[in-house]
């Protein structure tokens, strides 16, 4: 059995310059993520200043400390792009490739805007999303040629129905994608005219129609909703159909079963289009995988062959133009960029299989994913990578005895420095769903304030900025719970 690789496996010290992923690399004991180096964060006396590259914070930081590296969001969207741009030209695909990001893998103001200036369209599933589009594009950010896609629950009455309509009057690239035929109405009797798309009920490994139809799932339409929809709207002198929507999954783990599940929604792409020429967008959502852990291996260009090839030969049997293909990509886009530091506050054996690490926060609500679903992400020293390591257990400082890792079911070894002195570590590839899960502010777990963190981006001349923003005070946990402070 196959199990997650998270971090060095071996007793042995990490080899000089050896690089973990294409952006972790170990230099002279230390781990530098993206070029910076980690433990030097929270080095008082050098950090003022770090090297003729980066500038340090001007100050030693505190631990815990969340690290935010928006260069990498910029790097995975412009290799996406050009991944897909390699292979229509290879296969001669007619399409265009409309790279979106989903922004319920994280909504954090810099992450939207790095991706708006890495130039991803704009999928969203909420209210509050709308108001965060509307202040993005006074921003000049989310520019008059980027699509806004609606995804989600939007039924007539609602807050977040009435905000979709009220941004169409300031953005014309709104396509609102039905989840559900009482959806139609409000946009049908606001009179504005809008593209629209249609949500297909397709969640989950459906290989044929007939499973598509029996799938058991609570989003999107069934077929015969879906032929209807299309219908009324055709019939609706305000509305166009311009998009078809069709998520099978989440980090779904190979690029032929991946294509085996989407490929039924290319073929009823193909006959909506066939009765709908103004459809145009095969959009297959999110599910496309990131990098969680050091084994993760996933054919990029292979999968975008499939879907190119799968859609000529599909569209072609029923004599209709290619559409242009859309991905709504969350985890993908945000994974990498964020990491969460810690230091270790105390190590004891007790008698343990593995002696046990204690680290100053909680991997819980840090880390929702890995006790709730046994997720498992990337754990690295940021210092002595120089020196022996051995196995060991990770603990939160809570008092939940489900606060450690790896999580409880997993197989997977975790090593880390023997020298436990000043010993930093942090979690890599974090960065979506985690913090959006854990919750931003409020008052968490055990009542622990919520970590200081530090923004790093560059500028145009390739000059890193940074921004830090402040972590809870005590008196701000407390206030949350409702306690006056004399
Ligand atoms: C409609 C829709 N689009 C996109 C996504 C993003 O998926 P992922 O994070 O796998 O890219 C999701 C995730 O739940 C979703 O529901």
């Amino acid at each position: 059995m196959t199990r997650p690789i998270i971090g060095w496996e071996q007793e042995q010290p990490v080899p000089d310059g050896f690089a973990f992923t294409d952006y972790l690399v170990h230099h002279g004991g230390h781990l530098h993520l993206g070029g910076v180096d980690m433990a030097q964060l929270f080095l008082a006396q050098e950090s003022a200043v770090e090297g003729p590259e980066f500038p340090g914070p001007g100050q030693a930081l505190p631990s815990p400390l969340e690290v935010v590296y928006l260069p990498l969001i910029t790097r995975r969207i412009h290799e996406m792009q050009q991944m897909f741009a390699q292979v229509s030209q290879e296969v001669g695909y007619e399409g265009q490739f409309l790279y979106t990001y989903a922004t319920k893998a994280n909504a954090a103001e810099e992450v939207i805007r790095t991706t708006l200036k890495a130039g991803a369209h704009h999928e969203m599933s909420s209210a509050v999303d709308v108001d965060i589009a509307r202040l993005m594009r006074q921003r000049g950010l989310l520019t008059s040629d980027r699509l806004v896609i609606c995804n989600g629950f939007k039924g007539p009455g609602s807050s977040y129905a009435t905000k979709i309509i009220e941004l169409k009057d300031e953005h014309g690239l709104v396509i609102p994608v039905i989840e559900d035929l009482p959806e139609i109405t409000p946009l049908l009797e606001s009179g504005r005219s809008f593209s629209v798309g249609l949500r297909q009920k397709s969640y989950g490994p459906n290989r044929t129609e007939a499973e598509m139809r029996v799938a058991n799932s609570r989003f999107g339409l069934s077929v015969d909703d879906l032929w209807k929809a299309a219908d009324y709207i055709a019939a609706a002198p305000n509305l166009t159909l311009t998009l078809y929507h069709y998520m099978v999954g989440s980090q779904l783990a190979d690029p032929e079963t991946f294509l085996s599940y989407l490929k039924p929604g290319l073929e009823l792409y193909a006959r909506l289009k066939q009765r709908h020429p103004s459809l145009h967008i095969f959009n297959f959502g999110g599910g496309m995988p990131a990098r969680m852990t050091l084994d993760f291996a996933f054919d990029y260009p292979a999968f975008i062959r499939l879907l190119l090839t799968t859609a000529q030969e599909v569209c072609g049997r029923y004599r209709v133009p290619v559409p242009d293909i859309m991905g709504e990509f969350g985890r993908y886009t945000t994974s990498e960029h964020g990491g969460h530091l810690f230091k270790i506050i105390a190590a004891k054996d007790n008698q343990s299989d593995h002696p046990w690490y204690i680290i100053d926060g909680s991997i819980m609500s840090s880390f929702p994913d890995s006790w709730a679903l046994g997720e498992h992400f990337i754990v690295l020293p940021l210092n002595h990578l120089d020196k022996p390591f051995q196995q060991v257990q990770l603990g939160g400082i809570t008092c939940d005895s489900d606060d450690v890792y790896p999580p409880k079911p997993s197989q997977s070894p975790l090593y880390l420095p023997v020298e436990t002195d000043d010993l930093y570590i942090g979690f890599f590839s974090i960065g979506a769903y985690q913090e959006m899960l854990g919750g931003v502010r409020g008052s968490k777990h055990c009542v622990l304030p919520e970590a200081m963190e530090l923004v790093i981006d560059k500028d145009a001349q390739g000059r890193y900025q940074l921004t830090i923003i402040h972590g809870q005070t005590e008196e701000e946990v407390l206030s949350n719970l409702g306690y006056t402070i004399a």
